[in-house]
């Protein structure tokens, strides 16, 4: 059961979030779960196929507009729809209605979803209908459908395809989470019924192309036409027979970014390669197998969860670009949420998945953000800063499109997010080339940015008027998170330098021009940042006037009023000691040796008390935390929230898209939380615990060049080098493991 989530319901709200439970993708290509057929009785549904990046920038209309403000916005399109698959047998149209039996399954074993209609009817007999689609991951382009027919009598059937580039994005006005205008963003280039359908569409502003080649197969003598018209290419075949059809279909996506001008060529030469439906089902299972192979990931002990863990890694790997335009949007490539947006969730949630189980995506998730390091120039310059780089809060191609500043372009922690991954990448690694082709100037940059922004005022070092991760509570001084990870950034920057072979510090030099005291002058900074704390309560202060505030009455807050944000002004939440997320207690996860336990224990008891967990992004800190601190069963109390938040669909708005973050945060929960992992300066580390429901939780990890196998039991874990060999620390004790060494120790009961 775990390998496959099945939901057979048809009413209007669940279909929505089928349609991003149902979700195919492979980082570059996705397609939401809709019907071929569409629904009966009009009701709503949001198509939906998506390619990575691919985008129109849309204007921005303020109110007021001051300095700086980001001008235009990015928006992740809906493209040219080929779902659509329309049958009639013996006149009577196919539809998924209420006289029909279906079931849905999304397998993650084998990376396809498949939906079979089955009912009576009364001349052609016991019918069955069998959709399975699949996004190839080995042919990234290719959406492959295919139907087959079933009737116990002779029928007449007929069925009718379209390649559809009349296509606009979903909106809602209501509804900050969502993008309220500027829905239709494609014009038609070309359309072309023959062999194959296929059509170009381009967009308003960005003057990017998409293209869509279809072609298509039946097993049985069937008569076929085409048509087309209004941005629209369509076929049909028509068939009298009785026992099985079957019909594939083949859709090839190319776009300006990924294929240049040659869209069309490129579409044609890969649809002229593709082989079977078998063909492309066994690729991808093959594809999955080494996946799952190397993250492994199971517990023993209950099912539920296990199948929450396995569709979240599912939908991490069907998200995440791995190319140099691409990165992972908050929503994935399941939903308009968000509008296909990057945000800082990629860098704190999601990246040590790949980090530590696909360091090549790791690696190309990096360079992704290398790439926009001259638009992060650009934009400190816009917003005042004489040097430094301050990367956008969230953007598709390297531009801010945020248009509300106080918990958009405020958040300036997210450059240093950035900054903290590239160093955890180069912890995991170990690899020279990146600290100089890469780290260095990354770092250089972002330290250049605090030192801008930050001020030294009776000794100590302040970053004034920035957001933390929290967003219900804005523009504060010294934001103990920002101050944290700032202090990191400005330290490893100094650190870089010195690593650095000199010549290759020489060279680097040359470009980023290092002042007279530079080095020294961050260095000073990270050892005089400033802290705030408070005394009275041990604990870091999350900022200098959070603890001041009134506490928010959570308890006496109707349910209906969560999430706060859609039912108060942004400045009644401001007053107010509440939290909408992990701010200081991720800090303390992300940096734990910035404080000491008792001042961490403390603040995660304190914090948990105010915060409301509205973002998706709070129950795996909190979750980890608890771990850290011996509450393991609290710890398993959050954990069940993240790891089946969207199957469940807890915070209400699946429908919009997956909560991307959320999900590697359930990878970070089991594999930072329970088994206690840390990346550090020192090395890897691991204290494990195991919650009482379950009998055992297994995973893998890469480490250099080495594989290590984790496996918890009730008593005891064991570490196992499949592959290399590492060095490691299990609390206190070093282990080292050469391939095929075992070693097991007991589990302590902190
Ligand atoms: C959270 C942010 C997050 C964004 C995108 C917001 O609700 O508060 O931390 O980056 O969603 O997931």
């Amino acid at each position: 059961m775990s390998w496959q989530l099945v939901n057979n319901d048809r009413n209007e709200e669940q279909l929505l979030v089928n349609e991003s439970l149902f979700a195919l993708g492979n980082g570059f290509l996705g397609v939401r779960g809709n019907f071929e057929e569409g629904y009966s009785d009009e009701k709503k549904s949001v198509r939906g196929t998506y390619i990575n990046a691919f985008h129109d920038s849309t204007e921005i209309t303020y109110g007021e507009k001051l300095h700086a403000f980001p001008e235009t916005q990015q928006k992740l399109l809906n493209v040219i729809d080929s779902q659509t698959i329309l049958m009639t047998i013996n006149g009577r149209q196919v539809q998924a209605g209420e006289a029909v039996t279906m079931e849905r399954t999304l397998d993650m074993e084998r990376g396809l979803s498949i939906r079979v209609l089955s009912w009576h009817d009364e001349e052609a007999g016991k019918t069955t209908v069998t959709f399975k689609r699949l996004v190839s991951f080995t042919v990234k382009e290719l959406f492959v459908q295919q139907v087959e027919i079933e009737t116990e009598r002779e029928a007449s059937v007929h069925i009718s395809m379209a390649v559809n580039g009349d296509v606009s994005n979903f909106s809602d006005p209501d509804d900050p989470r969502v993008a309220s205008g500027h829905a239709k963003r494609l014009t038609i280039e070309q359309v072309d019924a023959g062999d194959i359908l296929s059509v170009t569409c381009r967009t308003y502003e960005s003057a990017l192309s998409v293209h869509c080649s279809s072609k298509s197969a039946i097993s049985v003598p069937a008569e076929r036409t085409v048509s087309s018209g209004e941005g629209r290419a369509e076929e049909a075949y028509s068939y009298t027979s009785s026992g099985k059809a079957v019909l594939t279909r083949w859709s090839m996506y190319t776009d300006t970014y990924r294929h240049g001008d040659q869209l069309e060529q490129t579409a044609a030469r890969l649809l002229s390669e593709c082989g079977s439906f078998t063909e492309a089902e066994e690729a991808q299972h093959e594809y999955l197998k080494a996946f799952w192979k190397d993250t492994l990931l199971e517990i023993e002990g209950d099912p539920e969860l296990q199948q929450g863990i396995r569709f979240n890694l599912f939908h991490l790997l069907q998200s995440a670009g791995r190319d140099a335009v691409s990165n992972i949007p908050a929503k994935g490539l399941s939903g308009e949420g968000y509008e296909g947006h990057y945000f800082w969730d990629t860098e704190i949630y999601m990246f040590p998945f790949f980090l530590m189980t696909r360091p090549d995506t790791a690696r190309q998730l990096l360079k992704y953000r290398f790439s926009l390091l001259n638009a992060a120039k650009k934009r400190a310059r816009e917003v005042g800063h004489t040097k430094g780089a301050l990367f956008p809060w969230r953007t598709i191609s390297g531009g801010e499109c945020s248009a509300f500043f106080p918990a958009g372009t405020a958040q300036y922690h997210i450059s240093a997010d950035i900054a903290y991954s590239f160093i955890q990448y180069y912890l995991v690694t170990g690899e020279k080339a990146f600290l100089r082709e890469y780290l260095t100037e990354l770092l250089t940059e972002t330290a250049r940015l605090w030192m801008d922004t930050g001020h030294m005022k009776d000794g100590v070092f302040r970053i004034d008027d920035v957001t933390g991760p929290d967003e219900y509570t804005c523009i504060v001084n010294n934001n103990f998170y920002t101050n944290a990870m700032a202090q990191y950034n400005l330290k490893w920057a100094a650190a870089c330098w010195e690593l650095l072979e000199a010549k290759d510090a020489q060279a680097l030099n040359q470009k980023l021009e290092l002042e007279e005291g530079e080095i020294a002058a961050w260095k000073e900074a990270a050892e005089r940042m400033y802290l705030p704390y408070d005394e009275k309560l041990g604990i870091h202060a999350q900022d200098d006037t959070f603890l001041q505030k009134k506490v928010w009455d959570l308890a006496a807050t109707p349910k209906e009023k969560f999430p706060l944000l859609l039912h108060y002004h942004p400045l009644t939440l401001y007053r107010y000691q509440v939290c909408k997320q992990a701010d200081t207690v991720l800090a303390h996860f992300l940096l734990e040796d910035t404080a000491d336990e008792a001042t961490m224990k403390h603040s995660y008891e304190y914090y948990e008390k105010v915060t409301t967990h509205d973002s998706s992004l709070s129950y795996c800190v909190f979750s980890m935390m608890a771990a850290r601190h011996g509450d393991v069963e609290k710890a398993y109390r959050y954990f069940i929230e993240t790891a089946r938040l969207d199957i469940d669909n807890t915070h209400q708005n699946t429908k919009d898209g997956l909560h991307l973050a959320n999900m590697g945060g359930t990878w970070l929960a089991l594999v930072y939380g329970f088994a206690g992992m840390r990346v550090k300066e020192s090395g890897l580390l691991f204290r494990p615990v195991l919650p009482k429901a379950w009998k055992s939780m297994s995973f893998r990890i890469r480490w250099r060049e080495a594989l290590l196998e984790v496996q918890l039991e009730k008593e005891l874990v064991r570490y196992e080098a499949l592959e290399g060999s590492l060095t490691f620390k299990h609390h206190d004790e070093t282990i080292s493991l050469k391939l095929g060494d075992t070693e097991e120790i007991p589990l302590r009961l902190s």
